[in-house]
């Protein structure tokens, strides 16, 4: 049986008909493992992601999720199917309370009614309690980090088999940022598939068993992270070819 979860072959796409941002990227992403994904700004990291996700329609390849043809996907049936995206930007209705920012995935998920729906918000407080004292608070009142505990709360509440996780420490102080690191792990660690960009090179190759390199919208190097250790500045200078 195939350990894959996920697979892009040849897959070209971009937002235009004519300009490609990916070009023929093909990779492979295991199930219950964090894969990493570095590249530069501009790179075309958050492209793929919303290429697997359908809000990009390539324009040649194949997208597999679990053995299914999912190319060009309609965005809106991919939590049915067990994909999760945390993009970069936030998701999170600021008017709406962290509660109900919280309940609406589920609305679609858990038709079954608001007694399942609440049960699986209070299993989520479990994980993250700080969010308990908030949940009547307005979701954009809250400061940075704690919005991102918000997002990862929704993701916990939806229990995804994969989760495509954008830029997660962008913004963040260190603490915050190890904080979140933290919970990724441990979404790991409870059997849940991720798709990890961060600009915290090192940070993602230490969380990552696989790393990809994407250049200018093409896979440039890919490794296990130990291929990936050790001269790692030297490495991804050369991978990415610039000089930082
Ligand atoms: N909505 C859009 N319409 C047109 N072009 C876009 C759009 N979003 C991104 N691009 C272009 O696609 C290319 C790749 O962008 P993308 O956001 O995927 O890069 P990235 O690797 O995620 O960068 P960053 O590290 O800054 O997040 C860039 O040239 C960008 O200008
Ligand atoms: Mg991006």
């Amino acid at each position: 049986m195939s350990s894959e979860l996920l697979s892009l072959t040849g897959v070209t796409a971009g937002y235009v008909a004519d300009i490609d941002v990916l070009r023929n990227v093909s990779l492979a992403i295991e199930k219950g493992r964090i894969t990493g994904l570095i590249g530069l700004n501009g790179a075309g990291k958050s492209t793929l992601m919303k290429a697997i996700c359908g809000f990009v329609r390539p324009h040649a390849g194949r997208i597999e999720y679990d053995g299914e043809d999912i190319t060009g996907i309609a965005p809106h049936t991919l939590i049915d199917r067990g994909i999760w995206y945390i993009p970069q930007e936030s998701s999170l209705f600021p008017y709406m309370s962290v509660g109900d920012n919280l309940r609406l995935p589920l609305e679609r998920l858990l038709k079954s009614g608001d007694r399942e729906r609440e049960a699986r918000l209070r299993e989520a407080l479990v994980r993250f309690p700080a969010l308990s004292e908030r949940l009547r608070t307005p979701a954009g009142n809250l400061s940075g980090g704690q919005q991102k505990m918000v997002e990862l709360a929704k993701a916990w509440v939806v229990r995804p088999r994969l989760c495509l996780v954008d830029e997660p420490s962008v913004g963040l102080a260190p603490i915050v940022a190890a904080e979140v690191y933290r919970f990724i792990e441990l979404f790991a660690s409870e059997g849940m598939t991720i798709l990890l960009v961060d600009h915290n090179v090192r940070r993602v190759v230490k969380m990552s068993e696989y790393v990809y390199v994407l250049s200018l919208g093409e896979i440039a190097a890919r490794g296990r992270r130990q291929d990936f250790e050790g001269d790692l500045h030297a490495q991804v200078r050369a991978w990415l070819g610039v000089n930082f």
